[in-house]
């Protein structure tokens, strides 16, 4: 029975648990811990896109003070290495590092300097010569390339129905191309290690999503037991897929405290983070759709081709939407990839919906507007209650309501159908909607919950090694125990993110939420339930906790629980929905643009704590906006260096760019997702933003536009669609 009158439980909206630490400077991020006699590494990188490294001169760099050792391919440890290449990226991969004299893209690390001092790392390191013999033809450019476009090992071509059959019904036909920059993520925390190696044991603090993970791709790498890796991540300053894996610099770290016995610190800079932790792929989306003249879809197809790199591979689903979201009898959903010389791409926030429902999203609005008809009537029009490409039922899909409900929030009743037509001075003002739709995993999870008695209160602590990565995990995770315990959240201790506590799946792909509270609700059910059994309590004898441990004559007791997904799970599709509506004023002379508005509207299970999970959507929101109306990493295109190495040229969203903002979220209890009703939100945000602002472009200006950013100049040059009026 859930606690009414407990104020700090599941779905009340407290302020963050660690606010306070993190406010006063006194929660330890990686390179925060005391480590004693630790020195310090700087990475090397390449400055070649492609070739081999013929010398090396280390001599000046050995000579400077407090340089303890310049590690290069040629005196670095040897390391597992991948026995297939292109190997599959994952979160667990091994991240072999100065292991041959081979250059696969510029900047990847060729060598480590280790010195006493942060300064004489950094000096030292532009001091070490490499010459190489250049190959004179890197493979930059997608386009170029496109004819070694091969098939991802990992991704089947999808086909339903007979896609020509489809179009050839159809009505009317969407046939476009939609692309895609590479972005980065770029996390407020910079990615960073301390790493220790003792008599063939690791120990690190590092800045890691999953440290479960890390200390399989760590004990892989240096072929040590996982026992022997111990990662602490206590607090981690933003990931968005960036830290989920384990990259190279935390390797490095490792090998270079082995080689000089001391704990040694590696800092990625944020110009490394273009080129070493990982990128948002260039994507280059063709879409098809079909549609009879009443809006039924008829066929659908969304091929994505793409770049990876020449050692990994690395496919972020953006057809994964189109496979699901729509009630649609011919489907089809490939993937290719060429390689190229530039890092291996990672999974960023949203991996696949981001920019699969920008491209999915505007094409079912060029449908709409091809067939006359209102953009949310023909979404709901062709709704599905069945993912057809998994023949399961949805646990739960308030998709249509989102629509709705979004509609009368944002005064859609006021949208003028034909572009170019409402208008405010020099201003032409569009409104534009989507949908979104976000898988919501949930797995394996244990959590252990340690319970004090304190004169005539109890404190608990929860410990998992699942992590915060500023999403609000402590924060739920103590209001659930605070819920299922009775009581406040005040006596509730947080500690998560070291690999020593229960195995959890760490903090991404938007299951954190869900697979952490369960498990800690499962904790804490064991923990009162074996008390009650163990003192023969009555099903309706209440007990508060406190009185609970004295009638078993216990000041300590700890219990371990765990959740994992269920059968009604895996016989149904779950996932999050919701609907995007944006309002954007276009200057129409100078193509410059301003979101004035945007309303969010999700379905995501129930919601454990309002505050955290607004703080998710307009964190999705802005990284939504962001890809519209900036984030871009270019590429030189002789050189294949990034040109973008900072935030000076790598442009976020920043406040004055940002709308009014209204989130609502529809109340829903989803029991066949997990005991709790939870379902993924971190995600949710960012998906069909883009789309939305882009509908909304059009519906000011007549313009349709299918790559991003949308920045003014492309704006002002692109033409007014054929069948606008003007
Ligand atoms: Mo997310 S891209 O799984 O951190």
């Amino acid at each position: 029975m859930p606690n009414i009158k407990n104020k700090t439980g599941v779905g009340q909206a407290i302020d963050r648990v660690e606010g306070h630490l993190k406010v006063m400077g006194m929660a330890k991020y990686s390179t925060e811990f005391p480590v004693k006699n630790k020195v310090y590494g700087q990475g090397i990188n390449s400055t070649i896109a492609k070739g081999e490294i013929v010398s090396i001169d280390t001599s000046e760099a050995e000579k400077l003070p407090g340089v303890l050792k310049v590690i290069t391919y040629k005196n670095a440890e040897k390391l597992n290495t991948f026995d297939q290449v292109p190997t599959a990226i994952s979160t667990t991969t091994i991240a072999p590092v100065l292991q041959s004299n081979k250059v696969h893209y510029y900047g990847e690390y060729i060598g480590l300097v280790v010195a006493e001092t942060f300064e004489q790392a950094q000096h030292a390191a532009r001091l070490v010569k490499f010459e190489y013999r250049k190959d004179p033809n890197p493979a930059i450019h997608l386009d170029k390339h496109e004819g070694k476009a091969y098939k991802p090992k990992d991704m089947e071509d999808y086909v339903l129905g007979n896609l020509e059959a489809g179009l050839s019904a159809a009505d009317e036909v969407v046939d476009v191309t939609y692309t895609t920059p590479i972005e980065h993520q770029h996390p407020m925390e910079l990615h960073a290690i301390i790493a220790t190696w003792d008599n063939g044991k690791v120990m690190a603090y590092a800045t890691q999503q999953m440290v479960n993970d890390a200390t399989i791709a760590i004990s892989d790498t240096f072929q040590i037991p996982k026992k022997n890796v111990r990662i602490i991540s206590a607090f981690v300053g933003g990931g968005f897929g960036s830290k989920l894996n384990t990259e190279r610099h935390v390797i490095m770290a490792v090998m270079a405290a082995k080689m000089v016995g001391k704990p040694v610190q590696v800092t990625v800079t944020r110009h490394q983070m273009f080129t070493n932790t990982g990128l948002r792929q260039f994507n280059i989306q063709k879409m098809k759709v079909g549609a009879k003249k009443d809006g039924t879809l008829t066929a659908l197809a969304h091929e994505t081709l793409s770049h990876t790199s020449p050692t990994q591979e690395f496919q972020e689903p953006c057809g994964q939407v189109t496979k699901m979201l729509y009630k649609v009898p011919n489907n089809r959903v490939t993937y290719r990839l060429v390689p190229l010389n530039i890092q291996t791409p990672f999974a960023m926030r949203a991996p696949g919906e981001a920019t699969g429902s920008f491209a999915l999203e505007s094409a079912m609005d060029e449908m709409a507007w091809k067939l006359k008809m209102d953009p949310i009537d023909f979404r709901i029009k062709n709704d599905t209650q069945v993912d057809l490409s998994e023949k399961k039922p949805f646990s739960s899909r308030l998709l249509v309501e989102c629509l709705r409900i979004g509609a009368e929030k944002f005064g859609w009743k006021e949208r003028s159908m034909e572009p170019r037509t409402k208008r405010n001075g020099n201003w032409l003002i569009g409104y534009g909607v989507s949908a979104a739709s976000r898988q919501a995993p949930y797995q394996k999870t244990n959590a252990k919950v340690i319970l004090a008695l304190e004169g005539n209160k109890v404190n608990a602590t929860v410990r998992m090694d699942g992590t915060d990565i500023g999403t609000g995990s402590y924060t739920i995770i103590a209001q659930t125990a605070s819920e299922y315990l009775k009581i406040p959240v005040e006596q509730v201790t947080v500690e998560l993110g070291d690999s020593e506590f229960p195995v959890t799946p760490g903090s991404g792909g938007s299951w954190g939420a869900a697979s952490y509270c369960n498990a800690v609700m499962a904790a804490c059910e064991n923990a009162v339930k074996t008390l009650r059994e163990n003192r023969n309590i009555k099903e309706e004898e209440e007990v508060p906790l406190a009185k609970l441990l004295k009638r078993n004559q216990l000041k300590q007791f700890e219990a371990d629980g765990s959740a994992e997904p269920s059968k009604e799970f895996n016989d149904h599709s779950v996932y999050s929905f919701g609907a995007n509506f944006s309002e954007v004023w276009v200057d129409k002379d100078t193509g410059m643009y301003r979101i004035k508005r945007m309303v969010n509207v999700g379905a995501a299970g129930k919601i454990l704590n309002p505050k955290t999970a607004y703080g998710q959507i307009i964190g999705g929101l802005t990284m939504g906006a962001g890809m519209v109306i900036a984030e871009q990493s270019r590429i030189e295109p002789n050189f294949g260096n990034f040109i973008t190495r900072s935030f000076a040229d790598y442009h976020v969203p920043v406040n004055l760019d940002m709308a009014n903002i209204e989130v609502v979220f529809l109340p829903e209890d989803d029991k066949i997702a997990n005991k709790m009703g939870v379902k993924g939100i971190g995600e949710l945000g960012i998906t069909s933003v883009a789309a939305s602002i882009a509908n909304a472009i059009f519906n000011a200006t007549g313009k349709r536009m299918r790559e991003l950013p949308i920045t003014p100049e492309k704006l002002i040059s692109a033409a007014v669609e054929p069948n606008v009026a003007s």
